[in-house]
């Protein structure tokens, strides 16, 4: 196949991850026989320096016109002052809208051999495989009125939750899909003992899941969502929750399965797939060649899942990586005390390399 692609690295440690999520494509590309065209455009902070636009209308259109985009990360301090229109953030919040991508899925999946490496205890976290569905195109993200109003020290911000009931319905759908090639279970989070918009959310939901009896729906409030997630998080198959809850619950996921670096995701439903890691721009460790890949190679093999159908591609990325951590191969984020590590680019190799050794024709293989 011949698939025209647009990366994004933007900021931080984007533009590090980025390339390996590149280099393991390229790896795809040639073991399967594909020719990627891969065209580089700048976003975020990147392109706000060079054009005074974190979106620029060039990079909008490169995306429009290619079959899948894959984002780094954007963001950084520099810009913390800047006005809202005029932040890294704001160039992939238009992008997404643009896209028209309103599901968000982000996979947390304790890999085995990962368990010490998570903040809780291993036989909590042992099997944990939540799919979280984060709505990402309503809510308070991008409702209106916004705005800041009046006098320094008498200033008053306000910002809108707002969700009408074909936006809940679409990303329940999404939802409850999903589920039925996974275990067959829905958590919906909202917050329908304070919010208006959470009520509604789950009145729609539960009337959008009536159409899959198949599928145990259940829901929970955030707060109680927040807390089961860190204390039985493998409990959990599908989460179906709202924007902003989205955002915050998958960091927390992250960071349960041993490293926000883990975690890639797949934005669809929209003309053109957009697919990053779930982590951020990570100023703090930005150009030193430590930052874990890993998450934007899960988001590669997301984008040759969803964007380019390519389902066995998809799994042999996905299954390289895991050959790689279950071998012991760690980055900074991962390693313990006395454990030796990976530099980014080094891990992006293995990776690669181990896409080389699957792919290969089962009598070439080297015995071992
Ligand atoms: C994410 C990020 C973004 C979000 C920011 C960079 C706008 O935190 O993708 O999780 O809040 O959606
Ligand atoms: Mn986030």
């Amino acid at each position: 196949m011949r698939l025209n692609l647009t990366a994004l690295p933007g900021d931080g440690v984007g533009p590090e991850v980025t390339d390996e999520a590149l280099r393991v494509l390229e790896t795809i590309a040639e073991v399967f026989g594909h020719q990627f065209n891969i065209t580089r455009k700048p976003i975020g902070g990147a392109a706000l320096l060079a054009s005074k636009d974190p979106l620029p209308a060039d990079t909008l259109q490169a995306c429009l016109g290619s079959g899948a985009v894959l984002l780094g990360a954007v963001g950084g301090p520099a810009f913390d002052n800047f006005p809202s229109h005029l932040r890294p953030e704001s160039g992939l919040l238009r992008l997404r809208r643009e896209l028209g991508v309103f599901a968000n899925l982000r996979p947390a999946l304790c890999f085995a051999g990962l368990e010490d490496c998570s903040p809780l205890r291993a036989e909590v976290v042992r099997g944990t495989d939540v799919l979280i569905v984060r709505e990402l195109l309503g809510g308070i993200y991008f409702g209106e009125p916004r705005s800041t109003q009046g006098s320094p020290g008498n200033r008053v911000a306000i910002d809108t939750m707002r969700y009408s009931e074909a936006e809940i319905e679409r990303i329940a759908r999404v939802a409850f899909e999903l589920a039925r090639s996974r275990r067959r279970k829905v958590t919906s989070v909202d917050k329908a003992n304070v919010l208006d918009c959470s009520r509604l959310w789950r009145e729609v939901v539960t009337r959008a899941g009536q159409q899959y009896s198949d599928v145990k729906l259940s829901h929970m409030y955030v707060d109680a969502a927040a807390m089961a997630l860190v204390a039985r998080p493998a409990d959990f198959d599908v989460v179906l929750t709202e924007n902003m809850f989205g955002d915050i619950l998958s960091d927390q996921a992250g960071a349960v399965v041993g490293s926000l670096g883990m975690l890639g995701s797949a934005s669809i439903g929209g003309a053109v797939g957009l697919f990053e890691p779930v982590h951020g721009s990570a100023p703090d460790i930005a150009g030193q060649g430590i930052a874990n890949p890993v998450g934007a190679i899960l988001a590669a093999a997301m984008l040759l899942r969803y964007s380019f159908k390519l389902e066995t591609e998809a799994v042999c990325v996905e299954s390289a990586v895991g050959g790689m951590l279950a071998k012991g191969f760690r980055t900074k984020d991962l390693a313990k005390a006395g454990e030796s590590v990976l530099s980014t680019s080094a891990m992006g190799q293995k990776v690669a390399e181990a896409v080389r050794e699957r792919a290969k024709p089962a009598g070439q293989k080297a015995a071992s």
